[in-house]
């Protein structure tokens, strides 16, 4: 009995001082700002010295081909980059912390610098500090490659599980408690969202979801496909009479491990429409609801949160007439990524000066215009009319 508390206690330490340990890892890995890396290694080649993503692609191209299509690779857009250019040094290294860290990525260091800042949150961001690499421990065979100090390229590497942690996310996916918050929720909550959902609870972390197979996508709202398993849609007919056609259409949160959608910036319109035979829509059927988090442009207030959190639903009443020719109720979702975004860039437009940041932001308002999508659509043939007289 002694020797089970014992075990336990052992067992407990040894977690809450790897815990520790991560912490301090992760500490150090995200100092603010990130120290610059130094001289290179006199061992090192030039090409392994290079900081830019392309050198790293040279040996690592699985990862690049992946990050170039990612939105880490455009964390540097024309949305970034427009304001950035008008900003004070100061302000713009504290966006530069998430979206540009390296100290090599600083704009004041020389051209070499501005142009790393423009591949936005590059290899070097995320792996490489005073030279050394850091990843996460081989998944296949632990034996076959080098640790730090061995003859392999770049000297090898140092191995931490941190990387296969949620926590290595926080940094830039969650304000800590001293951040921007309305109605008591920070602006940026997604790593507290998820910890108290279940996924956090079965040890699916951000990587499991984000990073399948390691994969260097990082796949979110800006894509059908992920959005598309991200949640189910049902619905349910109340009604399916001669006169009304009224149904409750349930939105579950069943595969995204935050809230959906998890920041300020989307948002997601659960669209109905009654529909004829041919599909098409008839008459002032069409019905909306909004799933998101609303705030005022100037960040002030909040005006309405109906992000579904993880596991849970959102449910919303179609209600209509019945039109003559009707064949099916017609219901799915659009998808607004930048919904906020494109409402801010069009005020800050007329603001911005000639020139390059004129010309960027209108860029990013463009591309906020043509980031919405439709997913999930489907057709639900209508229930015949129930027989008149009954209930
Ligand atoms: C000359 C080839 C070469 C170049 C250039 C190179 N690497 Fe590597 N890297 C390797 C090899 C070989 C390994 C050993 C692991 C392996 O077999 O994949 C490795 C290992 C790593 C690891 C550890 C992988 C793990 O399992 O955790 C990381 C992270 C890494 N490199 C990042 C980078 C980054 C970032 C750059 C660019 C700044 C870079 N490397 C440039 C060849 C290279
Ligand atoms: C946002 C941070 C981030 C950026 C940017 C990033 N990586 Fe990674 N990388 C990770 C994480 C996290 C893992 C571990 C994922 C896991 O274990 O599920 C990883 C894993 C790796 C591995 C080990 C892969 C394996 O199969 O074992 C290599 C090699 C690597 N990255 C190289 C690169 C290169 C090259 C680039 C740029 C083209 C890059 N990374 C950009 C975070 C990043
Ligand atoms: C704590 C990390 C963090 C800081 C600091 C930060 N951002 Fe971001 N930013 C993000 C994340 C994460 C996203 C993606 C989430 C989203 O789409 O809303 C993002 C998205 C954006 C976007 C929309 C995407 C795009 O490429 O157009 C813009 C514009 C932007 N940030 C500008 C800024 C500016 C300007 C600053 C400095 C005032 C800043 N950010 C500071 C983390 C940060
Ligand atoms: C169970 C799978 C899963 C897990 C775990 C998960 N995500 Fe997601 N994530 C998704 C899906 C699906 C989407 C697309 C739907 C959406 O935007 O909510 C998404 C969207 C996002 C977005 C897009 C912005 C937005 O407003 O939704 C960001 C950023 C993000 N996730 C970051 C994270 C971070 C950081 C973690 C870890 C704390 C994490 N995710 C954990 C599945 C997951
Ligand atoms: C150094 C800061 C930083 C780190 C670390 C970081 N991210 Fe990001 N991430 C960003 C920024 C900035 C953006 C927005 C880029 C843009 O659109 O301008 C972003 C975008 C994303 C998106 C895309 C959402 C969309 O709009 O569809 C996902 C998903 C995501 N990150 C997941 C992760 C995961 C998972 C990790 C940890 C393995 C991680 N990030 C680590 C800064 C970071």
């Amino acid at each position: 009995m002694n020797r089970i508390v014992a075990v336990l206690l052992l067992l407990l330490a040894g977690a809450s001082a790897q815990a520790a340990g991560l912490d301090a890892f992760l500490a150090r890995h995200w100092a603010d700002p990130l120290p610059p890396q130094g001289e290179p290694p006199p061992g090192y080649s030039p090409l392994e010295a290079r900081l830019d993503p392309e050198a790293c692609a040279a040996c690592h191209r699985a990862q690049w081909e992946a990050w170039k299509g990612s939105r880490h690779a455009r964390a540097m857009g024309p949305g970034v980059l427009g304001q950035l250019l008008t900003f004070a040094p100061e302000a713009a290294a504290a966006c530069r912390r998430c979206h540009a860290p390296l100290a090599e990525q600083d704009p004041a260091a020389g051209p070499a610098a501005e142009r790393l800042q423009r591949q936005g949150l590059v290899c070097a961001a995320c792996h490489v500090r005073a030279h050394v690499r850091y990843g996460p421990p081989p998944r296949r065979d632990p034996d076959a490659r080098g640790p730090v100090g061995s003859s392999g390229p770049h000297g090898g590497f140092v191995a931490t599980p941190a990387f296969e942690q949620s926590a290595f996310c926080s940094v830039c996916h969650q304000f800590g408690p001293d951040g921007y918050a309305l109605e008591g929720k920070p602006l940026e909550n997604t790593v507290e969202e998820w910890r108290t959902s279940d996924w956090a609870a079965k040890g699916v972390q951000c990587q499991g979801c984000h990073m399948p197979e390691r994969e260097h996508l990082w796949r979110g709202i800006h894509d059908p496909d992920t959005v598309a398993r991200a949640v189910t849609v049902d619905v349910d007919f109340q009604e399916a009479s001669a006169r009304r056609v009224r149904a409750t259409i349930t939105v579950r949160n069943t595969g995204t491990g935050h809230h959906f959608p998890t920041y300020v910036t989307p948002k997601v319109f659960l669209r109905a429409v009654l529909v004829d035979a041919a599909g098409r829509a008839l008459g002032e059927t069409l019905q909306e609801a909004v799933i998101g988090r609303e705030v005022t442009p100037d960040l002030s207030a909040e005006v309405y949160d109906t992000r579904i959190p993880a596991g849970e639903a959102f449910a919303a009443l179609y209600d209509a007439p019945r039109p003559a020719g009707v064949a099916a109720l017609q219901v799915w979702l659009t998808v607004d990524p930048d919904h906020f975004y494109r409402r801010f860039f069009e005020s800050l437009l007329p603001q911005m000066p000639d020139g390059e940041p004129q010309t960027l932001i209108a860029l990013a308002l463009d591309e906020t215009r043509r980031a919405p999508f439709d997913v999930l659509r489907r057709q639900i043939p209508l229930p015949p009319p129930a027989a008149p007289g009954g209930d």
